[in-house]
């Protein structure tokens, strides 16, 4: 089970789908993935509100046990900071009836998906250059891999070197459109 979701306690994704009028399923848990800013943390808090399920952040579960993501990457190194990731991923393997946001990379990690794809349902967020650097460049200075000169080509040749990893799941474009209406689009494959 992970520490602290951020969203109410509630039931598992078969009530909340019938909530909303979807078929049941037989999934445990909703996992959110794809590059920064593409909006992972704020759909799936809604997401998790709208089917009265608990949200958790892969982001935010790591910075209360280990402090900024920044100073991670700075003590630790990106290893260190990956190794944590995994950590965490083989806490959410018992979890249930959870939304799980979780960071740009968690994913794309072999170890993350071997430990969480079975049985969950995963969505890939996914949204235009130019928005995903509107929405980024907002919050760059606690995302360590845009610190450099030019971040608008490191997310370039990071778009690119992901690509085909964000591939391997079912795509939700974010652009020209409120969070609210990409829940909405969720919750109507569900
Ligand atoms: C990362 C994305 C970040 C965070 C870390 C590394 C990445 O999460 O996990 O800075 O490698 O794409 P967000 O996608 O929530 O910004």
């Amino acid at each position: 089970m992970s520490d602290a979701p951020d969203g109410p306690t509630g039931p598992g994704p078969d009530r909340a789908a019938n909530r909303e009028g979807a078929p049941s399923s037989s999934y445990n848990n909703i996992i959110l993935t794809g590059f920064m800013g593409t909006g992972k943390s704020t759909v799936g808090r809604l997401l998790a509100q709208r089917l009265d399920l608990q949200h958790v952040d892969t982001d935010k579960m790591i910075e209360r046990r280990h402090g900024p993501i920044p100073r991670i990457f700075e003590e630790q190194g990106e290893d260190g900071f990956r190794e944590i990731e995994r950590a965490i991923a083989v806490e959410l393997t018992t979890d249930v009836g959870f939304v799980i946001s979780t960071g740009g990379r968690f994913m794309l990690d072999p170890a993350n998906v071997a430990a969480l794809h079975e049985g969950n349902r995963v969505f890939c967020l996914v949204a235009e250059l130019d928005v995903i650097m509107d929405r980024v460049m907002n919050r760059r200075s606690s995302r360590p891999l845009l610190a450099g000169k030019d971040p608008r080509a490191r997310v370039e040749e990071l778009l690119q070197q992901r690509a085909d990893g964000y591939a391997q799941f079912e795509s939700v474009p974010t652009d020209q459109r409120p969070p609210s209406s990409v829940v909405s689009d969720i919750i109507s494959r569900l």
